[in-house]
């Protein structure tokens, strides 16, 4: 049984490090992904068929990942010398050094689809340069399965726009990539170009000024929701949703679960084929430091009333997936 908050082991009894993850259904199996800041990792990646036992597959994204150039523009370094630096920035109180000299970056939210034409599973993440919070960028990397050695193509400001917290999420046959922007001001949702390795021209601002992240999106009889926290970083606070026809046009925000979300933040919504039920997957992240990477996880369904608005079934037990 798995118990909200408590921490979750993997088959071979290591902690599972898949924080501020994402799903995807492939085959036969559910594949998590997720935050590692173990070692050189920045990805990692879990498979489970029942959403008890999860089999660890890989560090599927690391700061020694292959590179691979796909424009001129995307910066492909996952880690830099620390007199690249501006020491007049003020540093992150945690750093992760590559034991040459390097400070490693920091990857976060990382969201893995898979693209029908290219035959590739294609990862879109929040990159920062692991000094500080200031790159705001996102990044893209690919791979031929779900959970193999996954190539990193460079991180960018999409439009020149600042990227931070972020997802990915089809609706009505187009995937978007979302990302908080504008000093966290305002989530940009971003049509991404057929092979998805890119935003298109077609962007549009979502709640400007609301000062949402961590989106999490799903879709419910044709229409798209988004849950979203308030930005006071690690610390929980009220996670709102709202809901739209189109992406473009949305309802006022509305309050859902309690005024922290039971200590938690979305990482992403789950919605089961099976039983045609919906789970909210959230990060309930430490209180110092060395705690921030390694949130532990909680699951509550979400059920709906007439009026098909949201609510998370808060229960000790996490909600597992049937
Ligand atoms: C949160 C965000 C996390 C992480 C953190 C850093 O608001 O959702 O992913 O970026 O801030 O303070």
């Amino acid at each position: 049984m798995l118990i909200n908050g408590m921490r979750w082991y993997d088959t071979d009894n290591n902690e599972i490090h898949a924080h501020g993850g994402f799903m995807l259904e492939y085959g036969d199996y559910y594949y998590w992904y997720g935050e590692n800041r173990t070692d050189n990792n920045f990805v990692s990646c879990y498979r489970t068929k029942d959403f008890k036992d999860w089999e660890f597959c890989n560090n599927v994204l690391t700061s020694s990942s292959p590179v691979k150039k796909i424009n001129e523009t995307n910066d492909l370094l996952l880690k830099r010398s620390e007199e690249s630096f501006d020491p007049s920035v003020e540093r992150l109180g945690f750093l992760r050094w590559d034991g040459e000299g390097n400070i490693i970056s920091n990857i976060e939210r990382p969201k893995v689809v898979y693209n029908e034409k290219t035959k590739k599973f294609v990862m879109w993440m929040h990159y920062e340069n692991g000094h500080d919070y200031d790159a705001a960028r996102c990044a893209v990397a690919t791979c031929d399965t779900p959970d193999g050695d996954f190539v990193y193509h460079g991180s960018f400001r999409p439009h020149g726009n600042e990227s931070r917290d972020c997802t990915l999420h089809k609706f009505n046959g187009k995937m978007y990539f979302i990302a908080a922007c504008n000093a966290n001001l305002d989530l940009i949702a971003y049509e991404l170009t057929e092979d998805y390795l890119d935003v298109t021209e077609n962007k549009m601002i979502m709640f400007p000024g609301e000062k949402r992240e961590a989106p999490a999106f799903f879709n419910k009889d044709g229409e798209v929701f988004v849950l979203t926290s308030g930005c006071t970083g690690w610390r929980p606070n009220q996670c709102k949703f709202s809901k739209s026809n189109d992406m473009t046009e949305w309802e006022k925000l509305q309050k859902i679960g309690d005024e922290v979300t039971y200590r938690s933040q979305p990482a992403f919504v789950f919605h089961s084929k099976k039983n045609n039920k919906y789970y909210y997957f959230g990060d309930r992240w430490g209180n110092s430091s060395a705690e921030y990477f390694a949130s532990t996880y909680v699951i509550f369904e979400i059920i709906f009333d007439k009026n098909n608005i949201p609510q998370l079934l808060y229960c000790e037990n996490a909600s597992v997936p049937k």
